[in-house]
C-alpha cells in the first residue's frame, strides 16, 4: 500500500517515521517544505505538490491544526480533491469538531473517494511508537478496510459510529485532560509554601486517585519546568489546548449544553497566551499557576 502523508508538523511527522519504520512506502508534503524535506534522511519520498503526492498515493493521512487547515488542504485548484482521486482513501486524523469531519465526507464522496476520521489521543512519542489511541468514525466497510494501518499506529482502535463520531470522541476525551492541567496549577499552588521537590511532588501525585494518566507520561516535563524550565521538545502547546477547548464549547453549545468549566481553563489558557506562553509545552500551565504563589509572598 503507498501511504501518502499531507501535513508533517508534530504529529505528521512522528506517524510517517512509525510507517517508515514498519518498511511502508510512505510520501510526504507539508506546507512548509522543510518539514517535509527533514523526512527524506528517514526514508520518505517527498512530493513536490500535493498532485504528486495523491497521484503516487493509495492512502492519505492529514493531521492538520484545525478546520481551516483542512479546508485549504483538501479544497481548491491545487488541494487534496482536485485530480483524480476515484477509490483513493483518506484518513483525517485533526482534533476538530464532528461537523467539519462531516462536512468534509461529503465533498470526499462526491469526488469518488473514501473517507474515514481517526482522531487520536496521546503526543509525538506514542505517535512515533504506534501507541496512538484511534476514535474512529467512518462507514464499516472503509474502516474494516484501514483496520490493519490504524492498528500499526494505535495501541487501541475504537470504530465509534459513522463519521463526526471519531471527532465527538476525541472532543470527549481530550476535555477532563484540559481542565486537568489548570486543576495541577491550581493544586501545586497550595503546596508552594511547603517547597517539595518537584519530581518527588508530581510523583507523589501521580500515585493518587486524583492523578491521571499524564502524570506519568509528562510528569518529567511538569517537574522540570517547575524546577526551572522545561528545555525538551514542545509535543502539544498551550495554542492548541485552547483550539480544543473552543471546539469542545462550540460543540456543547452546539447540543445545548452548559460548559463552565471548559469556559473557565479557557479564559486562564487565554491569559497565558496573552502572557506570551501560546507556543510553549503545556507543562507551562500548572507551572504557571504555582508560580503566582511566590509572587504573592
Ligand atoms: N501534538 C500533540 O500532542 C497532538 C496529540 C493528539 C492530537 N493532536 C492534533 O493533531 C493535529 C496536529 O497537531 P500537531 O501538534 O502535529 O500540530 P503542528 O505541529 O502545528 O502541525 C500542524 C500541521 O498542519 C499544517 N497546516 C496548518 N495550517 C495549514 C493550512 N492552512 N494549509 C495546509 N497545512 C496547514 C501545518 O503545516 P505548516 O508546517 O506549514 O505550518 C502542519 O503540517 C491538531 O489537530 C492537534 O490538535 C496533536
Amino acid at each position: 500500500m503507498n501511504i501518502g502523508i499531507a501535513g508533517t508538523g508534530r504529529m505528521g511527522a512522528a506517524i510517517a517515521q512509525r510507517l517508515l519504520t514498519l518498511g511502508h512506502r510512505v510520501t510526504v508534503w507539508n506546507r512548509t517544505p522543510e518539514k517535509a524535506a527533514a523526512l527524506a534522511s528517514d526514508g520518505a519520498i517527498v512530493a513536490a505538490d500535493v498532485a504528486d503526492l495523491v497521484q503516487a498515493c493509495d492512502v492519505v493521512i492529514t493531521i492538520l491544526t484545525d478546520a481551516k487547515a483542512i479546508d485549504d488542504l483538501y479544497a481548491g485548484a491545487a488541494g487534496l480533491l482536485a485530480g483524480n482521486v476515484k477509490g483513493k482513501t483518506f484518513i483525517e486524523m485533526s482534533t476538530v469538531r464532528p461537523e467539519t469531519e462531516r462536512a468534509l465526507d461529503a465533498r470526499v464522496r462526491a469526488r469518488g473517494a473514501s473517507l474515514i476520521e481517526c482522531p487520536v489521543g496521546g503526543t509525538v512519542g506514542p505517535a512515533r511508537d504506534g501507541k496512538l489511541l484511534g476514535l474512529v468514525g467512518g462507514a464499516d466497510a472503509d474502516v474494516e478496510r484501514m483496520r490493519p494501518l490504524l492498528e500499526s499506529l494505535c495501541r487501541r482502535v475504537e470504530h465509534l459510529g459513522p463519521i463526526g463520531a471519531g471527532a465527538a470522541g476525541k472532543l470527549a476525551i481530550n476535555l477532563p485532560l484540559m481542565i486537568y492541567w489548570q486543576a495541577l496549577g491550581e493544586a501545586l499552588a497550595l503546596v508552594q509554601p511547603i517547597g517539595i521537590d518537584p519530581t518527588r511532588l508530581v510523583e507523589l501525585l501521580a500515585d493518587t486517585s486524583g492523578g491521571p494518566n499524564v502524570l506519568k507520561t509528562r510528569g518529567k516535563a511538569i517537574a522540570e519546568e517547575l524546577a526551572s524550565a522545561y528545555a525538551g521538545p514542545v509535543t502539544f502547546d498551550v495554542d492548541s489546548m485552547r483550539k480544543d477547548l473552543v471546539a469542545m464549547i462550540a460543540e456543547g453549545n452546539a447540543l445545548g449544553v452548559e460548559m463552565p468549566l471548559s469556559a473557565r481553563t479557557l479564559a486562564c489558557f487565554d491569559d497565558a497566551a496573552r502572557e506570551g506562553l501560546g507556543a510553549k509545552d503545556c507543562a507551562v500551565i500548572p507551572a504557571r499557576w504555582a508560580r503566582k504563589v511566590a509572587r504573592n509572598h
